[in-house]
């Protein structure tokens, strides 16, 4: 058996509009021409045989530009279609009869999502020995027959009912003689290869189609699947920044780290509230984009900013995330202490995180660690302070 391939791309694409921007199989969606989205399926399935691409005569330079770098592309054939799908469809069977090919697929140029799983369905019914296969999906809206005046008649039952996809696949010499027969009568009316397939006696068996294998009609279906393919190939513009302070612990009352005060023998000494924590943190946030440090938006030179609670800073830096067009998704903090003991506190700690930032209580993590009696910290002369900000700012293009 040899599966052939038909891509009929004949046609001037009238429903899709606009004359000057050409047919819409050469129209690009996702950087590349339709017809080479469905052209790169049908060359990388291992089980593909002779590729025919069955083209209006004016549109040679426009394949070659769709094609251009597509591996395999240069074996293809191309020949010439007619003034209807069913003459260009006629005119790719006749080309590929000089072929070795036993069985065709049948597919629109204009169908650019059809994938391998449904190649494989399809190819899976050849080897059962089907003569004649059509991948549809069963209807599932409710349908209605109305007249020209608008007026609904009735409600057709929708059991049974299936629309037709592409590519629909035969054995190649009982469909080329179904097509033979249909234009020695002259029946030049068929919307579909199945259609003849029927008419001509075969046995059409349906395989179920693949729910993203639309064909691409008006304008708007080019612009949606345009917009499908971009935001599929773009980065998240995933950002992260780090943050470290540390203030010198001296007698005192207490504490404050990430806004809980903790009663302890000392407290930090600094120019704020000295929360080292927040102030880590304020930096991470800060250099996700560009935006300088804690010291360039709140100068210690600036009085104001004497024994201010550095909640502020850390929502100030936050908003500035956000006028830039972040979104936070994480914070991370590591506190390193000495004493006193954070773990009682952590819990407050994350909530207040989760209050001043505005995001979710599971995306605020404090941590904590003694610096085992080693260095300034172990001898606890200071409290210092690691942080990790994680923040997305919408798509980039690679
Ligand atoms: N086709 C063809 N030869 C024709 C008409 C259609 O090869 N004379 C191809 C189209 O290029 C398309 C497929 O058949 O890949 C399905 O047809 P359709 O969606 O109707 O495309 P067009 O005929 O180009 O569009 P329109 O009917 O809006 O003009
Ligand atoms: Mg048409």
């Amino acid at each position: 058996m040899t599966i052939g391939i038909v891509i009929v791309a004949a046609g001037r694409g009238e429903r899709a509009g606009s004359p000057q921007e050409g047919p819409k199989q050469y129209r690009r969606i996702g950087g590349e021409a339709v017809i080479h989205h469905a052209l790169t399926q049908f060359l990388t399935w291992p089980r593909s045989g002779p590729i025919v691409v069955v083209i209006h005569p004016d549109d040679e330079a426009l394949l070659s530009d769709a094609v251009r770098g597509l591996a395999g592309a240069q074996s293809m054939i191309t020949t010439f279609g007619g003034e209807t799908r069913q003459k260009s469809v006629f005119a790719g069977l006749r080309a590929l009869s000089q072929t070795q090919a036993t069985h065709v697929m049948i597919h629109d140029a204009a169908r650019p999502f059809v994938d391998h799983a449904l190649l494989n369905r399809i190819a899976q019914a050849f080897d059962d020995g089907e003569e004649a296969i059509l991948p549809a999906m069963a209807v599932t809206d409710t349908l209605k027959r109305a007249g020209a005046d608008g007026i609904v008649h009735e409600t057709v039952p929708r059991a049974g009912l299936y629309a037709a996809q592409t590519p629909q696949s035969f054995s190649l010499p009982a469909i080329r003689a179904a097509h033979e027969k249909a234009a020695s009568l002259r029946r030049d009316d068929f919307t579909d290869d199945a259609s003849i397939a029927e008419w001509a006696g075969l046995t059409v068996r349906l395989v179920e189609g693949a729910a993203d294998n639309v064909k691409l009609t008006i304008k708007r279906d080019l612009a949606m699947a345009d917009e499908k393919l971009s935001s599929a190939q773009m980065l998240p513009d995933v950002r992260t920044g780090n943050g470290y302070d540390v203030h010198q612990l001296v007698p005192g009352d207490g504490v404050t780290l990430c806004g809980v005060f903790m009663p302890h023998d000392q407290k930090l000494s600094g120019h704020s509230d000295a929360d080292v924590a927040l102030h880590a943190l304020t930096d991470a946030l800060l250099a996700t984009c560009g935006a300088g440090d804690i010291g360039d938006h709140f100068p210690p030179s600036d009085m104001q900013w004497k024994g201010a609670a550095s909640r502020i800073f850390l929502a100030h830096a936050a908003e500035i995330v956000r006028q830039h067009g972040g979104i936070i998704t994480n914070a991370d903090i590591s506190l390193v202490a000495e004493a006193p003991k954070i773990a009682p506190h952590r819990e407050a700690m994350r909530r207040n995180l989760s209050e001043i930032l505005g995001i979710s209580l599971d995306r605020c993590s404090v941590k904590a660690t003694t610096n085992e009696k080693i260095g300034f910290i172990g001898r606890k002369e200071g409290i210092a302070a690691i942080a990790t900000a994680t923040v997305v700012y919408g798509f980039l293009k690679p």
